[in-house]
């Protein structure tokens, strides 16, 4: 096989030039390919851009060399990282989340995805970031950088239908609906005392405002009008629970997500989204296999229910990955990260990948740092890097 010096460069988001703003439209036009989509249209673009720059994305590629059949500014090789916190347990760790994983189909196998990724993880060494995480649907790729399971989520399926009935509770407070914008502090509120008190959870990136919200759609690339949101307010007023949900068709609710700080508050959800008028199913893609969110606990028939847990990796586990938290916690759908890796090491890791395990399962559902952007709202713990 032809050798060929690839450019290997990281993007400069805050330069405007010509050139810079080409070389991260092909980029965004890589990510894209690499996972089958069309296309990006000016709009996701812009919103891309806005929420790296928000994130302080790194956004990594190989070009071809400039006078190449083939170059321009669109790479055969893109990675991106940036940094949130992880609930580690005892405190909130600093996180390497990698997204935008993709290698041309025709430049595969020549080792671009092996000097983008370890040259981010030598960074995060250097930089004092102890663990790295990513969703992924080539999972089998990863262990060889010391990446293991993490997490793992649950889709569930509550059967509403007539004869549905919550073991009896007082809810001394009271569910709302909202516009999903009108919600959205509150939604980020909940979310943000969550994080600290769940272990496991894993920081929103930027573009969750969008999702949550209903801005904007990254699948259909238009304003998410179906998208719903509910909080509930506790005894004394504050808001300490949310579901953003969207109806669909013959009485089925589909849950986006639904965190809980309280029990009752998290009843509460459950009990609004199976008692609404028309609903006969709801279906939760990132319940939680281990809490009170799989919603068996609060039926009165065990059998209303049905769940199946999805692992969301193989091989062996790190020892900061996040883990089920304890059946007094919270409740969310929030982990992001399905694979975690200890950046403790000076370089990476060259052990083979587990090979005849089960295979990582590719993203189901909701809200995603994966990429690309639209799998952000598809999956929290397996999608795609
Ligand atoms: C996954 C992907 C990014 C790999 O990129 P790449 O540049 O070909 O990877 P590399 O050449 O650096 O290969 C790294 C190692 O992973 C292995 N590998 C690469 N793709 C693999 C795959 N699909 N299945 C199993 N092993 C794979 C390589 O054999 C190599 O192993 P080695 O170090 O033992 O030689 C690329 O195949 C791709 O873009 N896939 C489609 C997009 C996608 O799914 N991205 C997300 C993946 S979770």
């Amino acid at each position: 096989m032809e050798r060929v010096d690839y450019d290997v460069a990281i993007l400069d988001l805050s330069d405007d030039s010509d050139e810079a703003v080409a070389r991260r439209r092909g980029w965004i036009g890589a990510v894209l390919r690499g996972f089958r989509d069309p296309r990006p249209d000016d709009e996701l673009v812009t919103r891309w851009v806005d929420h790296y720059r928000t994130d302080r994305v790194i956004c990594r590629g190989a070009w071809l060399p400039e006078g190449e059949f083939g170059a321009g500014p669109m790479p055969v090789a893109t990675y991106a990282s940036l940094d949130k916190t992880l609930n580690a347990g005892h405190e909130l760790l600093p996180l390497r989340m990698v997204t935008d994983v993709t290698t041309s189909a025709t430049h595969r196998r020549r080792g671009l995805l092996t000097r983008l990724i370890e040259d981010d993880l030598a960074d995060a060494v250097a930089a004092g970031v102890p663990v790295a995480a990513l969703t992924a649907s080539e999972a089998t790729i990863y262990g060889r950088w010391g990446f293991g399971p993490a997490t793992f989520n649950q889709t569930m399926e509550l059967d509403a239908s007539p004869g549905f009935a919550l073991r009896s509770f007082t809810d001394p407070g009271r569910v709302e609906l909202l516009e999903p914008a009108e919600a959205w502090p509150h939604v980020k509120r909940v979310f943000d005392t969550f994080h600290t008190q769940q272990r496991g959870s894993v920081e929103w990136p930027a573009p969750y405002e969008d999702i949550h919200t209903g801005a904007y759609d990254f699948n259909d690339r238009s304003p998410n009008a179906k998208i719903r949101a509910a909080v509930h307010l506790g005894g004394d007023g504050s808001v300490d629970g949310f579901v953003l949900f969207t109806p669909g068709e013959n009485g089925s609710t589909k849950v986006a997500e639904m965190v809980a700080l309280t029990p009752a508050a998290q009843l509460a959800l459950w009990s609004f989204l199976a008692d609404t008028d028309h609903v006969k199913t709801v279906t939760f893609n990132l319940a939680h296999p281990t809490t009170r969110s799989s919603g068996r606990w609060p039926t009165s028939a065990g059998s209303r229910s049905r769940a199946s847990r999805t692992s969301c990796g193989s091989g062996s586990s790190t020892s900061s990955a996040p883990s089920p938290p304890d059946p007094g916690a919270p409740t969310t759908t929030s982990s992001w990260a399905s694979t975690t890796r200890r950046a403790t090491r000076p370089g990476p890791s060259r052990s083979r990948p587990r090979t005849g395990g089960p295979a990582w399962p590719a993203p189901t559902e909701p809200p995603s740092w994966c990429s690309p952007r639209r799998r952000w709202a598809r999956s929290t713990s397996a999608g795609s890097p």
